[in-house]
């Protein structure tokens, strides 16, 4: 089994859009890929809230559905990952803050997966929740193509 966190600041906008997201293409094109995949925040302000609704919106509008609450990341969760697939870089500075520093090997940005390696800027700021998802598409593809490559592409 290979275990996928994905990574954002409140877990209702981009993680879970990411989980999501992953998730569909998986499922159609790695059928063979064992994988667990979830989506966690680095803070704790959003607990237990549903996907924010201009975030589902434009999940329902590329095909896309699924249940969510909001959890916080945790250390051992970081220690039990094999991959953790933050959206930008302040993410990764919280993430290995919470790590102490340790098991800097598996946390990537999302994008650094693509041929354009970048962050995918919040939508809760920048309201541009369809320039997120192209952003998140284009990063779980290419870590996709990472795995298929990497676990073998049957
Ligand atoms: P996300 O977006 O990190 O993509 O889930 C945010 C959601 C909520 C907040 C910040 C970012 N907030 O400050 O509550």
């Amino acid at each position: 089994m290979i275990s996928v966190v994905f990574v954002c600041l409140g877990n209702i906008c981009r993680s879970p859009m990411a989980e999501l997201i992953f998730s569909k293409l998986a499922a159609e094109r790695a059928p063979q890929l064992a994988l667990d995949i979830t989506s966690r925040g680095t803070s704790d302000e959003e607990e237990d809230n549903p996907i924010y609704p201009p975030a589902a919106k434009v999940l329902r509008e590329h095909g896309i559905t699924g249940a969510h609450r909001a959890r916080q990341l945790t250390k051992r969760e970081v220690v039990n990952a094999d991959y953790v697939l933050v959206m930008d870089s302040s993410n990764l500075f919280d993430v290995l803050r919470l790590t102490g520093g340790m098991f800097s090997d598996k946390v990537f940005k999302l994008c650094s997966f693509t041929s354009r390696p970048r962050d995918v800027a919040d939508p809760w700021y920048t309201r541009d929740f369809e320039g997120a998802y192209r952003d998140i598409l284009d990063g779980c593809e290419g870590f996709l193509r990472y795995l298929l490559n990497r676990y073998g592409n049957k």
